[in-house]
């Protein structure tokens, strides 16, 4: 039996194009009505009214924390005109959040952006940065004195992947060099968020505001021994979980590090040249995945940790999560990863909190409704929420802060 540290955050994660439903003024639902990805994201878990009722039900599985976004396209549905309505409601739900005793953990960029800022070049343009930092100006006012962590952006170098890269979310670009751009814009968005975050946002229950990214890190492994792998291994390390943490840290610009954790990849360099060194994998189909064909890797969570003590600051697990329609392997999945976690911790690790990735079943991106990673299930034509057993399991190491064998 491992006790997790006193005051520990335990909760889940939502965002709000995932969750929210009719965000029609970004650009994934203008993508999502030109065709783009499996479904359309359309009322999805309809918690933009129904957020008080979620709130209240996470409070009854035990959470004392949750992780949610703001859709800066609610917010600024036209390029300099805010919505005082999206203001009031973002601190109704902060309000409600405190009502619930769920301490909050507010992401202000989470994949999608109002379609006027897309429009203007969004992330490709460094100048586009200065619309980010006025919407996070007007996002202080709402969010000063009502918390204490906050995460700018979510995955950067995951946005900048898919969307600049791969090319399979919005604006469907395949680039190096686009890629590589808007990484650094993303990162000076953060770091200039950051200090306007200190400037203006006041204390917390007595606690300076804690700022990080929410940064996904997988654990990448060699395929096969040989030097190429390795050097893939590196290289793939460096440029995914090393270089923006790296950066950000060396600008002072984190407060925290917020993780976000849920596989592992295995390298494997078939022809050496820089195509195969950055995205050569193969898949061990002996090896237990999720519905999405993500292994199952606690293993990776504990190297990953163990590997951020160099940075001496507090770590907060902010996603990590499967999606199945095997309920126990969902339970199975979180304490393995509970596992490692606690192991991390007597190693030496500050971890302060857990968040399960998602609340709810919940719009996967290009992937649609099918994956279902939620705690609790979305029944989508009626808008019913069953929380799994999973849930239950989960909740009792929430309420105890106690991991059984
Ligand atoms: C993460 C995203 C989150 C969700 C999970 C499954 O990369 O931050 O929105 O889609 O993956």
């Amino acid at each position: 039996m491992f006790t997790f540290p006193e005051g520990f955050l335990w909760g889940a994660a939502t965002s709000s194009h995932q969750v929210e439903g009719d965000n029609f003024f970004n650009d994934w639902w203008k993508w999502e009505q030109s065709g783009g990805g499996l479904d359309r994201s359309s009322a999805a878990c309809r918690h933009f009214s129904l957020y008080k009722e979620d709130f209240a039900l996470a409070r009854s599985l035990g959470h004392n924390a949750h992780r949610f976004s703001i859709e800066w396209s609610r917010v600024e549905p036209e390029e300099g005109h805010f919505s005082q309505s999206a203001l009031d409601h973002y601190s109704s739900v902060l309000d409600a959040l405190a009502a619930n005793d769920l301490e909050p953990v507010v992401t202000l960029y989470h994949f999608t952006s109002p379609a006027w800022f897309s429009r203007k070049g969004g992330w490709l343009k460094r100048a586009n940065t200065a619309c980010f930092c006025r919407y996070i100006e007007k996002m202080t006012g709402v969010l000063s004195g009502k918390a204490r962590y906050l995460v700018t952006v979510n995955e950067p170098l995951v946005y900048a992947y898919h969307s600049y890269l791969t090319g399979v979310w919005p604006p469907q670009q395949r680039s190096f060099i686009k890629a590589a751009r808007v990484s650094r814009n993303l990162l000076s968005a953060h770091e200039l968020a950051y200090r306007i975050i200190h400037d203006r946002c006041g204390v917390y229950k007595n606690t300076a505001p804690s700022v990080s990214v929410a940064h996904h890190m997988q654990y990448f492994m060699p395929w096969r021994p040989g030097i190429w792998n390795q050097l893939g291994v590196f290289l793939r390390d460096m440029m995914f979980n090393r270089m923006f943490l790296d950066a950000a840290f060396h600008a002072g610009t984190l407060d925290y590090i917020g993780l976000n954790y849920y596989t592992r990849q295995l390298v494997s360099v078939e022809i050496p040249g820089l195509r195969s060194l950055l995205s050569g994998t193969r898949s061990d189909n002996a090896w237990d995945k999720s519905s999405l064909g993500w292994d199952i890797y606690p293993h990776g969570l504990s190297e990953i940790l163990l590997s951020l003590r160099k940075y001496a600051l507090p770590v907060l697990i902010l996603e990590n999560g499967i999606a199945t329609v095997d309920d126990r392997e969902r339970a199975g999945f979180i304490k393995s990863h509970l596992e490692a976690a606690a192991g991390a911790i007597k190693a030496g690790v500050d971890l302060k909190g857990y968040f399960y990735w998602s609340l709810l079943d919940n719009f996967e991106w290009d992937k649609g409704f099918a994956p279902r990673f939620g705690l609790v299930e979305v029944d989508y034509a009626t808008q019913e929420r069953r929380a799994r057993e999973s849930a239950s399991w989960f909740s009792r190491v929430c309420r105890t802060g106690e991991l059984p064998e």
